[in-house]
């Protein structure tokens, strides 16, 4: 159990407006959660101090070589005032998973969750209510020595900051256009690709630039050994809707687990609607748009939730998915997570905390 020694803010800031839409990941709370880390002493320092710029030293080991690990998880407020994490395990779970692969120490399960409900609790008065919106999390974890050599960290910070969002589409709800990249790769077997650090999202700006230069949201990954296979969007995991069965891509080694994704399928058998796990290639995806069978095609993702496809690029083949409008499944799938996350629906599964 944590000793968290809380500082409150003497400057606290105005709340935004009701009508403020949020634009994703810009407006930030009035506290942070912090704690230290080093080799011998393990973690330790633990603390909620106000939101505040941190000084490192420009030789900092993880400007250099990029040892940072990230999650992404959300609090709602429900009607009844009670505050709502959503599968906040799932999240912890993947973040040591992280830790492991880029060898960053981890940390306890229950020390996370503490800390996560300890400074959501601190900065509640800023969990939005207004339809579509939440309060947004972001931990992460940075390797602070001041050194040049290539070798895993002595000392870390472990930093909690907390963000009202709106959608992080500006489209909303609204189907996305989806590029199919062709020429780069996001990851590899093998690689870094299924844990959530900065790494794997640099390496998607450069498609991600010409996708928007050409009119589209978001790339859509393929494999990166034969350039066949989809994988993922980089901010979302990707499902299709054929001939009746849910379908996404298998976790691969080079995929990111999503805890949404997760949630999609287990919403599926549920529902008893036939769901697969598997190789899914760009020629199927081809082949079933031309005959018709292509039915839906949305993204899941916290930050996005569900996100419907409206039209997917792959080379000069422009694919047209329900004529650009929202599937009934991506609406269903929306309301139900959207549902239980706001604890308006029964939470089945116990996934709220
Ligand atoms: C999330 O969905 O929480 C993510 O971490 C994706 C990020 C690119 C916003």
């Amino acid at each position: 159990m944590l000793d968290i020694r809380i500082e409150t803010t003497t400057t606290p800031k105005e709340l935004p407006k009701a009508d403020n839409p949020l634009k994703f990941g810009t407006i930030f709370t009035d506290h942070m959660f912090v704690m230290n880390y080093e080799t011998g002493k393990g973690w330790h320092d633990a603390r909620i101090v106000p939101y505040q710029p941190i000084s490192l030293e420009p030789s900092a080991m993880v400007f250099h070589y990029g040892q940072e690990m990230f999650e992404g998880l959300k609090a709602y407020k429900a009607e009844d005032g009670r505050v709502l994490l959503f599968r906040p395990d799932k999240n912890i779970e993947r973040a040591n998973k992280t830790n492991r692969r880029i060898c960053i120490p981890e940390i306890p399960d229950e020390d996370f969750l503490q800390a996560l409900k300890a400074i959501v609790k601190m900065d509640e008065a800023w969990i939005p209510t207004k339809q579509g919106t939440s309060l947004y999390i972001r931990p992460f974890i940075i390797a602070t020595d001041p050194f040049l050599g290539v070798r895993p960290a002595d000392t870390y910070l472990f930093i909690i900051i907390l963000s009202p969002v709106g959608a992080y589409y500006p489209e909303g709800l609204n189907p996305v256009k989806i590029w199919i990249e062709d020429e780069y790769v996001r990851a590899v077997k093998g690689g870094i690709g299924e844990a959530k650090t900065g790494g794997n999202y640099v390496a998607s700006l450069k498609s991600q630039v010409k996708a928007h230069e050409e009119g589209y949201s978001q790339v859509l990954w393929l494999d990166g050994v034969e350039r066949k296979y989809i994988e993922e969007v980089g901010a979302m995991n990707i499902f299709f809707k054929i001939n009746g069965t849910i379908v996404t891509p298998k976790l691969n080694g080079s995929i990111l687990p999503g805890v949404t994704r997760d949630s999609v399928i287990n919403l599926c058998k549920t529902w008893g609607l036939p769901v697969e796990e598997r190789r899914v290639s760009i020629d199927e995806i081809y082949e079933a748009h031309k005959s018709g069978t292509l039915e839906e095609v949305f993204g899941t993702g916290t930050a996005a939730v569900i996100s419907p496809v409206g039209q997917l690029r792959w080379e000069d083949h422009i694919m047209k998915v329900k004529d650009g409008g929202i599937g009934e499944y991506s609406q269903k799938f929306y309301d139900t997570i959207t549902g239980i996350q706001l604890g308006r629906l029964e939470d089945k599964f116990n996934w709220t905390v």
